[in-house]
């Protein structure tokens, strides 16, 4: 007999329900998954599993690929992915995370441009500095940040250096340790701090983060080719997921979409846009605003990607979707994309990062 609606949408499935102990964050944040933080991530493991039970061979496609999860895990188990994202930052972090290297010619670059840095002697004439650095950041932060971006276009492995410097830019900002995600002010003077319940002091330099960083990115990214498996490959395309020729077919789709006003996928990176001089194309970002025409656009968009993407599915191929979705916008969405929802199971996930923690599921949507 077939399953009610009611019972698809109450399965909790303890599979998918880790508790802390069983996947702490180091493991949900192993190799490149953490080269750069971002917010709205699914975790690895979850990856996973979905491609074990849905997609357990072939070619993977997500049309939200965000900062590359579903790219990176599929390379781990040993299948071919594409991903595309609307996000200009988004699209370069999943290219440095996915590519191939020489691990000799990456450490020996990355150790030049630190060295580089180290002779720099943090002075910059101010006109040299845009304006969002010089509000953003302390003078000397801002002059290493500048003199960075300078010199790795010297470099083969120039992208891998931007997402160095992006993080050492995001964690050199003037902020409170408590507000790293979305500051709306630089915080110039010392502070009571939180997170570490006493006085702390914004930033000073940037110079010991992109050396840590540079580093750390050198090792993660030795340990995913480690892990990753021989002759697979991620193509990472940047557009407008409605409006994309993915190329080829593919045996299924694992993603998760944006929600109606919840993350601003532009905004949390900004520090990176200006500084590197990414294209912005903030107004085809899905899920901007919640007022009733917000939340119609959103359906609209959201069906339109997915009915471009089942254009370039093997037949029968699944769409994966893990979604919180409160305000039950799936069921039209799906019917609008001519999707069938085939299985609905919820998980419960376990959110211990900053001042975010409670109960909190999320339903993985099968639809064909
Ligand atoms: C929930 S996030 C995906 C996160 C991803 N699963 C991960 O683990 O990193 C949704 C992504 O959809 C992207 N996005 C929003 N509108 C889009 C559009 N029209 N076309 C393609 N991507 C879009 C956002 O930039 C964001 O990165």
């Amino acid at each position: 007999m077939a399953p009610t609606q009611d019972a698809l949408y109450r399965r909790i499935d303890l599979e998918l329900s880790w508790s802390e102990r069983e996947l702490p964050e180091r493991d949900r944040t192993k190799h490149v998954h953490r080269l750069h933080p971002y917010l709205g991530k699914f975790i690895p493991q979850l990856v996973e599993a979905l491609l074990a039970r849905h997609v357990p061979r072939g070619r993977v496609l997500d049309p939200f690929a965000g900062s590359g999860t579903t790219l990176v895990q599929a390379l781990e188990s040993g299948l071919d992915a594409c991903g595309a994202d609307v996000a200009a930052f988004n699209c370069l972090l999943m290219r440095v995370k996915t590519r191939e290297y020489n691990p000799f010619v990456l450490e020996s670059e990355l150790r030049d441009a630190c060295s580089r840095l180290e002779a720099f002697d943090g002075v910059r004439p101010e006109g040299d500095v845009p304006r969002f650095v010089r509000d953003w950041y302390a003078p000397r932060a801002a002059a290493e940040l500048v003199f960075f971006r300078d010199v790795v276009s010297d470099y083969d492995h120039a992208d891998v250096l931007r997402v160095v410097l992006a993080r050492a830019a995001r964690s050199a900002r003037r902020t409170t340790h408590f507000d790293l995600d979305f500051p709306r002010t630089p915080q110039r003077t010392p502070y009571w701090c939180h997170k570490h319940r006493r006085e702390c002091r914004p930033v000073a330099e940037a110079r010991r983060f992109l050396r840590r960083y540079s580093l750390d990115t050198l090792r993660r990214i030795r340990e995913f080719s480690r892990v990753r498996a021989r002759g697979r490959r991620a193509d990472v395309l940047h557009g407008d997921a409605r409006e994309l020729d993915f190329g080829g077919r593919f045996d299924g789709v694992v993603t998760s979409p944006p929600y109606p006003g919840l993350i601003d996928y532009h905004e949390q990176h900004r520090y990176a846009y200006e500084l590197l001089g990414l294209e912005e194309w903030r107004e085809l970002e899905l899920g901007k605003g919640t007022s009733r025409a917000g939340l119609a656009a959103y359906i609209e968009g959201i069906a339109a990607v997915l009915a471009n993407v089942r254009g370039s599915l093997r037949r029968g191929a699944p769409v994966v979707i893990v979604i919180n979705d409160r305000r039950d916008l799936y069921p039209e969405i799906l019917e609008r994309a001519g999707l069938r929802l085939e299985e609905r199971y919820r998980r419960h996930v376990n959110r211990r990062t900053g001042r975010r923690s409670g109960e909190f599921f999320e339903d993985v949507l099968v639809a064909r």
